[in-house]
């Protein structure tokens, strides 16, 4: 959202406490119990040295995703790594790299900590109930653009947001060779929201349908999770993540794979 204020909730999806962050990572720290680590420990070694291992990992892979944990019980440390579906693999390591640079500071040494950036996203535990559960979201960080949408048609602005997602959600589940992700625009008549952009994906050690049940929960819950009028919304998720923004253009690197067109929109 990096133009915009952003205010952040963390959530267990939908129930929520509000901060302001000004710029990523955007963090959820703590949440699932596990307390912290000192400096020094030999759990920090293990996070320091996983977090290493899942941005080599998913920075190699095509699918850009890795998991893995590190260390002897009681200092074990599991952790995921998903950058988005569009970019390349050295953008894919830079982000791995900011995770690893950040993760201490970013939660305080909180055992359980997730990471959102734009260009990928981190969690780690001290417990494997995360990437155990094959069902998402789980443990989700929801990003709200501070600014609002200045069209006075609220509700067409929601069903274009709605179509956009659920189109988009639709190719990225639509066929395994899409690999659980894409990027939609809409172009619109309405001048207040023109053009709007999207992505979808989901970690690919989920099933196709468990991909599609958790996107698709994203979709039917967006508006009782995000103010109606604003520019900018995001879930990020261990499983899955949905994102729409209101632009000037793509958040995303590339063409759109879904385009939406209003009616009498000529095609560009
Ligand atoms: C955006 O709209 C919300 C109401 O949905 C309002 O509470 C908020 O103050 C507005 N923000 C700005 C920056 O105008």
């Amino acid at each position: 959202m990096g133009r915009h204020h952003t205010c952040l909730v963390h959530a267990v999806l939908l129930l929520a406490a509000v901060a302001v962050a000004a710029a990523q990572p955007w963090t959820t720290c703590g949440t699932g119990g596990g307390g912290k680590y000192e400096k020094g420990s030999a759990y920090e070694n293990n996070l320091l040295n996983l977090a290493l291992t899942l941005r080599d990992g998913a920075s190699s892979s095509p699918i850009v995703f890795s998991t893995g944990s590190n260390g002897a019980a009681p200092n074990t440390v599991y952790g995921l790594l998903l950058c988005r579906g569009d970019v390349t693999q050295s953008v894919c390591a830079a982000c791995g790299t900011s995770v690893w640079h950040d993760v201490e500071s970013a939660c305080d040494r909180a055992k359980d900590a997730a990471l959102v950036y734009n260009e990928c996203y981190a969690r780690f535990s001290d417990t494997d109930d995360f990437l155990a559960s094959k069902e998402g979201p789980g443990l989700v960080t929801l990003l709200v653009s501070g600014t609002n949408i200045t069209s006075s048609d609220v509700a067409g602005y929601n069903r274009a947001v709605t179509d956009l997602l659920t189109a988009t959600v639709e190719y990225a589940v639509g066929d395994i060779s899409r690999r659980m992700f894409a990027t939609g625009q809409r172009v619109g008549n309405d001048p207040g929201f023109r053009n709007i952009y999207a992505t979808a994906q989901c970690a690919l050690d989920i099933t196709l349908p468990a991909c599609r049940r958790c996107l698709e929960g994203l979709v039917d819950k967006w508006w009782s999770m995000f103010p109606v009028n604003g520019e900018g919304a995001r879930v990020a998720g261990a499983r899955c993540q949905l994102r729409s923004e209101l632009g000037a253009g793509p958040f995303y690197t590339g063409e759109p794979m879904v385009l939406l067109r209003d009616y009498g929109v000529p095609p560009a």
